[in-house]
């Protein structure tokens, strides 16, 4: 098994790398729409790339039922929903779903597909948009895409919003964090700096096989959002 702290790049760093220089002086709606448009990141079966499609998923919709259920999840916002490709698959009987996206194509062909009731979708930017109330907000393979600075204004907002609870994208063994700009990918370690986030509630591992295992370690992460609101953490 090789070092989880020298790891190969994913595609999704590969190919913006290759197309750095298209996403210059866009906004951060435009940066995603450009993504989704060229299908950036690379997977066949959806333009929200690889870590979406259905067998990258399996562990996590064999799970996210149950945790719901756990916790008295009844009204789950998605944020950013991406394509609802794997979530079509998840049992989300006795739970209110609405997922949320920035670009508004996605949007709309979601809500053209999928929209039923109890099923909804908006245009929302994480950053800035007041939040739809939701008692849990899923916020998954996101945050991996924004700048540090984006990041905190995406905390801060959830932290504003009612959710009780967080689940979000986290490599528990990544030894530091690194900068990106909006729309690249990387790691992200939410319990070191600059987020410094308390231990999770609980840890649902992906088993993720992406980059030949080196990113083994990705998991959703649950968090009651009011264990965040400590100054210096997230
Ligand atoms: C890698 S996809 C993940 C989608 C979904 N969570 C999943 O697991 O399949 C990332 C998505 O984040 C959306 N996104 C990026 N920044 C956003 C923001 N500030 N607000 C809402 N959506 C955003 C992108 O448009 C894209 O659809």
């Amino acid at each position: 098994m090789r070092d989880l702290a020298r790891r190969r790049p994913a595609l999704a760093q590969l190919r913006y790398a290759e197309r750095r220089d298209a996403f210059a002086g866009l906004t951060l709606a435009e940066r995603f729409a450009l993504i989704h448009r060229t299908n950036l990141w690379g997977a066949a079966e959806t333009t929200s790339g690889l870590g979406s499609e259905l067998a990258a998923t399996a562990a996590l919709r064999a799970g996210l039922h149950d945790l719901l259920g756990r916790y008295g999840v009844r009204r789950l916002l998605d944020l950013p929903c991406g394509e609802f490709g794997w979530m079509a698959a998840v049992d989300l009987n006795g739970v209110d779903y609405i997922g949320g996206d920035i670009v508004p194509d996605i949007v709309t062909a979601n809500r053209a597909r999928h929209a039923a009731p109890g099923v909804a979708f908006r245009h929302l930017d994480l950053l800035e948009d007041d939040l739809p109330q939701a008692d849990l907000v899923l916020c998954r393979d996101c945050l991996v895409h924004l700048s540090f600075a984006n990041i905190h204004r995406a905390l801060e907002n959830l932290r504003a919003s009612s959710a009780r609870y967080l689940l979000t994208t986290t490599f528990p063994e990544l030894p530091e964090n690194g900068e990106i700009e909006d729309g690249d990918w990387r790691p992200l370690n939410l319990q070191v700096a600059p987020f410094c986030c308390p231990p999770p509630l609980e840890i649902l591992l992906e088993n993720c096989t992406e980059a030949g295992g080196d990113y083994r370690d990705k998991a959703l992460a649950l968090w009651r959002l009011e264990d965040l609101r400590e100054p210096g953490r997230l």
